[in-house]
């Protein structure tokens, strides 16, 4: 008589991975990583304070990051120009401190590490501060070497993630990068309190909307995605903050599927990337909300009907109620109301779940995919 008892499993609390925990767990990391940090509905990150001059004279924000936290941070730049007024860019970690970057005292150099470890980002942290930058380091883990290694440090708080792939790390890297926005705004007095008031409301209905995707949609999502299981190729495509998640979607479908994808900015189609469209082709398209980004969703659905007429299969992420979207596509996964801002964290949760959907559907680890490491600590 053997008592077979399996430790793993039991931290996986009953679900299948632990990506499909941690998925499960979006909606908590996001409210996990705001909880503490608003005070009279306005943002209010006790790690920050005293840093107020800093705030107010830097000139420029350079993200750096790997993998998918630079996705997100991609997804950042957009609030922080939104918001704050500040310029900002996005560079990967490995490629930044390489090319001898213009940076000084009024750079700040935001750093995003789930593990806090990763080496290429480490690096660039320590090029900036040795060249004069500030540095801030938006990190899942408590006393990592990164965010020792920075000037300030705004902890996500998504709790341990253990599955490879990154999944609610990365949407509350994006809350963080808000949160941090919002109060670089406030500082700058480039949103008035009402405008931030607004903004922290439409964050804080965040995770209560995912929820509802996990709700309604991740069985219907499951089902497709083990329909998709012979798939040799997916391409995604996204516009403005859809651009980043579409480059998530395809990085996580090639991190535990093995399948060939890519994600395009929509714009760029038609320099390039339509001659991949042939009959039967998959293509994720990401579609901007027709209320809020009427021009950007006209654009995105004629994008549509380009590659639906050279025999595209289209999929597409749409706002609940968006009708345009139905005579093009052959599946609609459904995502609720959101401001722009805010759409790319409901925007990704369906892509996660179908990555893990046809992982699974193909019988692989979805938690140890080859090849790859949680943290990669050499250069
Ligand atoms: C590795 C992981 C990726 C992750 C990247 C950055 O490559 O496989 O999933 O996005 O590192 O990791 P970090 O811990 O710095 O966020």
């Amino acid at each position: 008589f053997e008592v077979l008892w399996d430790a793993a499993a039991a931290d996986k609390g009953g679900w299948s991975s632990f990506m499909a925990k941690e998925v499960s767990e979006e909606p908590e990391a996001i409210a996990n990583t705001v909880r503490g940090r608003i005070r009279d509905g306005l943002v209010s990150i006790p790690e920050l304070d005293g840093l107020d001059e800093l705030f107010a004279g830097i000139n420029r924000i350079i993200v750096v990051a790997c993998g998918t936290a630079a996705y997100a941070g991609m997804v950042g730049k957009y609030a922080i120009e939104q918001w704050a007024r500040v310029p900002a860019d996005v560079e990967l970690a490995h490629e930044f401190r390489y090319r001898d970057p213009v940076i000084g005292a009024d750079t700040l150099v935001v750093s995003i590490s789930q593990s806090g470890e990763t080496m290429d980002t480490l690096m660039a942290v320590k090029y900036a501060r040795e060249r004069g930058a500030k540095t801030l380091s938006i990190c899942n883990t408590q006393g990592a070497t990164i965010p020792r290694e920075s000037d300030a440090i705004v902890y996500t708080h998504a709790g341990p993630e253990v599955a490879v792939a990154s999944t609610k790390a990365f949407v509350a890297q994006i809350t963080a990068l808000y949160l941090l926005a919002l109060h670089i705004s406030h500082v700058r007095g480039t949103l008035s309190d009402t405008e931030v008031r607004q903004q922290v409301l439409e964050l804080e209905a965040v995770p209560d909307k995912i929820a509802r995707v996990l709700e309604d949609e991740q069985a219907h999502i499951e089902q497709f995605a083990r329909w998709m299981g012979d798939t040799q190729s997916v391409l995604f495509l996204g516009r403005h903050v859809g651009y980043p998640i579409a480059l998530e979607g395809a990085l996580k479908l090639k991190e535990i599927s093995y399948i060939h994808a890519e994600g395009f900015a929509a714009g760029e189609l038609k320099h390039g990337p339509i001659a991949l469209i042939e009959p039967g082709q998959p293509v994720f398209v990401i579609v901007p909300s027709p209320r809020h980004s009427p021009l950007l969703h006209s654009k995105v659905v004629s994008n549509i009907q380009e590659i639906r007429a050279r025999g595209a299969r289209i999929i597409a992420v749409a706002e609940e109620g968006d009708a345009a979207v139905l005579p093009y596509a052959d599946e609609v996964l459904r995502i609720p109301l959101a401001d722009p801002l805010f759409e790319p964290l409901l925007a990704v949760v369906p892509l996660h779940i179908f990555a893990m959907g046809l992982a699974t559907a193909k019988g692989l680890d979805v938690d140890q995919p080859r090849n790859l490491a949680k943290s990669v600590t050499v250069e």
